[in-house]
């Protein structure tokens, strides 16, 4: 896919080459200047004709007339030097690649060295680059019988540098990976819930396992009749599917400690249960299973990265059905935990087959946790569709999840947990927990129920109800499952600094 060149000459032929233009006085200065005089000074006429922008985001395409080996070239603006951010570049990447694409070209050339400044350093440019290609043009391939147009990839990049060769090869490596694994995430959240059961996510997570060398454990119905996972039972006891408790084991470290548990809501189709959706929100639910997707998106570039981390990875998978079997409510179910749950409403299930799932990371020796869940349309009236929503118990822990998402440009913003909130979750009169307090706040009763199975164990909980899914196409990929939180594990994983060692 990738190859780095660090003889940059731009008399070598290429379908199209790609070139950063900051918003300076002089555009073509500096490692530029060679260009413009090739074209004798025209660039500079293009520009201030303003057929070449060096706007942000914005691409101006030209043709080169055979003045220069390459026939096309695109400009891609960046805007002004000081303002220039790893954000802006990989959102460029991403919009230059989906025209190259669109324009059915099957190479492309990219002048490196013409995206770094002051405050952009190469790797982060070459990391910008792997990244955006394989998010940009990720296409859901859906089951439309064949249309008549092959679709065209890019098959090749050409990234010219005077930089370090292996150090770049390396970046762009990484950074395809992070766009690719972001990518397995949105396809299994894009798949509708008929062809994408617990039982097909629990084979897709045995494949990961066989490619990586993961540790595999799938818990059966049998199994978690023995270990009393009442609550991801009860959600499965109205379906005709066979629930699953996925577990997937990375030791990267000698000794399995400082344990990384990751813990990913699965549900493959929401109904509500009982407490039925209506017939607008039930459409969709087909990505209640937007965490479970995260968190083997992250496991694949986990075990494409190979960090010397240790994790495991829960997930607890069923649809959420209504039947004659099904859980009801008013049910008094008992967790593995052995807390007893007054069940008040079958749609707030998520945090139900969560609450088994963190005490089982808890029983394979997690000792930071996240889980991550579409769990609550509370989350998306506080936030919007755009910021995940955050709890959690332990502040050091949250600050590295923080740093992870700021990293990751995936934005997450943390709600209150006080003790308050927690009481509400404990204020059934018959069991010790119930399942929904109510409307009052209700994203953070989501999580804070969650919470009372971490228990001492430093916790976060990200709610992407707003945004594991999205109605707008962006240069970053096209509308449906935007495959958040994936890039943010992966970085959580990759940077953790263990607290115990
Ligand atoms: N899967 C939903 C949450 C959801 C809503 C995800 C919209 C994506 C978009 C969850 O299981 C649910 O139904 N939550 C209820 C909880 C309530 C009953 C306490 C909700 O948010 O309405
Ligand atoms: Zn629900
Ligand atoms: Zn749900």
């Amino acid at each position: 896919m990738f190859n780095v060149n660090n003889v940059v000459n731009f008399q070598d032929t290429y379908e199209c080459l790609v070139v950063g233009l900051y918003d300076k006085p002089d555009k073509f200065s500096g490692s530029l200047s060679n260009l413009d005089e090739l074209f004798q000074g025209q660039l500079t006429e293009l520009v201030k004709s303003g057929d070449i922008s060096a706007k942000k985001k914005s691409v101006s395409k030209i043709h080169t007339f055979e003045k220069i080996g390459t026939k096309r070239l695109f400009f891609v603006g960046l805007g002004k030097e000081k303002e220039a951010s790893f954000e802006i570049l990989r959102e460029a990447f991403g919009k230059v690649f989906k025209e190259i694409q669109s324009a059915k070209l099957e190479e492309v050339a990219v002048y490196l060295d013409s995206f770094t400044s002051e405050t952009i350093e190469a790797l982060d440019a070459t990391h910008a680059l792997g990244e955006a290609l394989p998010l940009a043009t990720y296409e859901f391939e859906g089951y439309k019988q064949k249309s008549n147009e092959p679709k065209k990839e890019i098959e090749k990049v050409i990234v010219l540098t005077e930089q370090d060769e292996e150090e770049i090869q390396a970046a762009l490596t990484v950074g395809y990976v992070y766009g690719k694994g972001t990518n397995s995430a949105r396809t299994l959240v894009n798949t509708p819930g008929n062809l994408l059961t617990a039982t097909d996510m629990a084979n897709y997570a045995q494949e990961l396992g066989d490619k990586y060398g993961f540790e595999v454990e799938i818990l059966e119905k049998e199994d978690m009749l023995k270990l009393g996972m009442g609550a991801l039972l009860a959600v499965n006891q109205g379906s005709a599917e066979p629930p699953k408790m996925i577990v997937l084991k990375y030791q990267g470290k000698e000794e399995w400690k400082d344990v990384i548990g990751l813990v990913g809501k699965g549900i493959t189709f929401d109904t509500g249960g009982y407490s039925i959706k209506p017939k607008d929100g039930i459409v969709g639910m087909k990505s209640d299973m937007g965490g479970a997707a995260a968190v083997l998106g992250a496991m694949e570039i986990i075990g494409e990265l190979q960090p010397e981390q240790n994790v495991v990875a829960v997930i607890p998978s069923t649809d959420n059905m209504v039947s004659g079997t099904a859980f009801k409510p008013d049910d008094v179910i008992t967790s593995m935990s052995g807390k007893t749950i007054e069940v008040l409403n079958t749609d707030a299930e998520g945090r139900l087959v969560l609450a088994d799932a963190v005490t089982y990371a808890k029983h394979h020796g997690a000792n930071y946790l996240v889980d991550i869940a579409t769990l609550t349309g509370g989350v998306i009236v506080a936030l919007g569709t755009e910021t995940t929503g955050a709890l959690t118990n332990d502040e050091a822990w949250f600050e590295q999840v923080l740093e992870a998402s700021y990293e990751a440009g995936e934005p997450i913003w943390r709600l209150p947990l006080f003790e308050n909130d927690i009481e509400r979750v404990r204020s059934s009169k018959i069991a010790d927990l119930n399942n929904s307090p109510g409307r009052e706040g209700h994203a953070i009763m989501g999580g804070a129920f969650v919470g009372e199975f971490a228990e001492g164990t430093p916790w976060v909980h990200l709610d992407i109800a707003g945004t594991a899914t999205t109605n707008k196409t962006t240069d970053m990929g096209p509308a449906g499952a935007t495959g958040v939180m994936t890039r943010t594990l992966a970085l959580l994983v990759e940077r953790f600094e263990g607290m115990e060692s």
